[in-house]
């Protein structure tokens, strides 16, 4: 197989990129682990953001207060120039989306539908009930239906092949039949998604296992970022299925067990509406304080919203909360608590979604542009998606336009994964790959969560190492090739552990506090030393640190209130 650009991903920023790319009249591919509509974009329910000012009074939203609210809401670690394209192309990019069929929920006026969300002046985030990123991922896969998009579905990326630091394709698994094929391509775009399954308590899907980040790490791009790690506030206790912040956005309320609404204490202001990574903390304070329910969870309290607001704009919550927790919100509070929801950090690149190695482009969560800097504001994850997708299809297909195939490594490239592959159906091994994925789990949820300390990492950086070797004694209990999911679950292993020592070490290096990343011992945000990114680079014996500068060209860094 050959084609110009080939795009692995087949989610929101996967799809984007292609119908992007196939404008220019190149050959194009999407490449993806699952049927493109079960991708995790599937997942996000609250919203997307963009000033269209639909519900505005008495002041006027702008693409400009958008973009002033990401950066505060970054905690001042977003790129300001990057942030202004993220924000400036929202509007446009939901009226293309709006042309394209998804089906927003609406307002009296006809005009789409916007919520409050946390951390933003204005309500500006749009929504097609609370089922935003469903009805985008429908709409897109429509969309690249009706534009000949090529799909291989169900396939997965193994390599990156390189020569002399130059692009050649990639190594590539088809699921389906278990065969090792290689792609030759012009131009890869990365569009792999988070990395949010290396935790355990986490909103995010089995396939999100950071293997793309892993990949380009290998390959010797470096990663930004990664000890920024979101926790959603409101994560169902007990499963940790999302419960969107439309919820909030439409007025739910956070109770302790004293049946206070707490966020008074944290943000007076803005209350239930302030940036996640505030909401986060003061739940897990109220819970370590003794405030929760079993030292566990807290209350979030949909009743006075009615029935009928209820089944219009949060269908799905009530569902859920029947479904998984017994609960009917709309006559009894749900218990919530924080869990792992997104990775801020990812593969670095610039603003044109170029990385380090030409031809390489990375978009969407598995990138760090970055927009969203050390706490991403909700809603603005769907736009990155479709905003930087568009970005990265144009420049990878321009990029290719006098480039011819070269492909001499790549069938070398496949024979060293194809022994690596038939070595670990042989191994006798210890334990299936599933024990070594629990104990990840649980190092990285214990020790790296919300709040950090330095005792906690550095005993989570030395459980990881030991990780590391007792994972090469892993063995198979199925010796199927074919469709084999727990041969796809052992080739990502190795990546999930490396991906949980950089955000680790990234974690104890870093010792001040910044949006998501709390620090107990390092209180305070420090400009003077951390108002920088971090850059992960593999080294032989583990991955190598250094600082890259934050763009601040348009507002001064400032206290965060809210
Ligand atoms: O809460 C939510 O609906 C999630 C939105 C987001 O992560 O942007």
């Amino acid at each position: 197989m050959k084609y110009d650009v080939l795009i692995v991903g087949g989610g929101l920023t996967g799809m984007r990129a292609a119908l992007a790319a196939k404008k220019n009249n190149v050959s194009v591919v999407i490449l993806s682990m699952v049927y493109p509509i079960r991708s995790h974009s599937v997942a996000a329910q609250g919203g997307i953001n963009a000033a269209l000012g639909n519900k505005d009074v008495t002041e006027k939203d702008s693409w400009e207060k958008h973009a002033f609210d990401t950066v505060k809401g970054s905690d001042f670690l977003a790129d300001q120039k990057a942030v202004e394209v993220l924000t400036k192309q929202a509007i446009p990019a939901i009226y293309e989306l709006e042309s394209w069929g998804v089906p927003f929920s609406r307002l009296e006026n006809g005009r789409i539908a916007q919520r409050p969300f946390g951390g933003a002046a204005f309500p500006r985030t749009c929504y097609a009930e609370d089922r935003t990123g469903h009805n985008l991922l429908h709409t897109l896969y429509q969309q690249c239906i009706r534009n000949d998009i090529d799909f291989l579905n169900e396939w997965l990326l193994l390599d990156i092949v390189l020569k002399d630091k130059k692009l050649q394709g990639a190594v590539v698994l088809n699921m389906q039949s278990g065969n090792l094929e290689t792609i030759a391509a012009k131009s890869i775009i990365l569009a792999t998604g988070g990395a949010g399954k290396v935790y355990g308590k986490s909103t995010n899907a089995l396939i999100n296992t950071g293997s793309g980040m892993a990949i380009a790490y290998n390959a010797g791009i470096p990663l930004k970022d990664m000890e920024f790690i979101q926790f959603h506030p409101t994560t169902l206790y007990g499963t940790n299925i999302l419960i969107t912040e439309g919820c909030r956005g439409e007025g739910a309320y956070l109770l302790n067990n004293k049946n206070e609404r707490f966020m008074k204490d944290y943000a007076p202001k803005n209350m239930e509406l302030a940036p996640r990574d505030i909401v986060a903390r003061a739940i897990m304070t109220e819970i370590y304080n003794g405030r929760g329910f079993d030292d566990a969870y807290v209350y979030l309290d949909m009743r006075h919203l009615g029935e009928e607001k209820i089944d219009e704009r949060l269908p799905s919550m009530r569902e859920i909360g029947l479904k998984f927790a017994n609960v009917d919100i709309v006559k009894d509070p749900l218990p919530v608590q924080p869990g792992q929801h997104y990775t801020m950090g990812g593969i670095d690149c610039n603003e044109k979604c170029e990385t380090e190695i030409s031809g390489i482009y990375a978009a969407g969560e598995g990138s760090c542009v970055s927009v969203h800097g050390a706490n991403r504001l909700g809603g603005n994850s769907l736009l990155e998606t479709v905003v930087f997708g568009k970005i990265a299809g144009e420049n990878a297909s321009e990029y290719v336009k006098d480039l011819s195939f070269s492909d001499s490594e790549l069938e070398n490239a496949k024979q060293k994964i194809s022994k690596k592959i038939d070595e670990m159906f042989k191994r006798k091994g210890s334990h299936p790959v599933g024990y070594y994925k629990e104990k990840l789990y649980k190092i990285m949820s214990d020790n790296v969560g919300v709040y950090r300390n330095k005792k906690d990492l550095a005993f989570a950086v030395n459980e990881l190492e030991k990780l590391k070797e007792e994972a090469k004694d892993l063995y198979m209990t199925s010796k199927s090739k074919i469709f084999n999911i727990e041969l796809m679950s052992a080739l990502d292993l190795e990546g999930m552990i490396t991906l949980g020592q950089i955000i680790t070490k990234g974690a104890l290096l870093r010792e001040e506090s910044r949006g998501s990343h709390a620090r107990t011992d390092f209180k305070t945000r420090d400009d003077e030393k951390f108002l920088h990114h971090t850059l992960a680079y593999k080294g032989d014996k583990g991955p190598l640190f250094s600082k890259k500068d934050v763009d601040i060209s348009i507002w001064e860094p400032q206290e965060r209130r809210y």
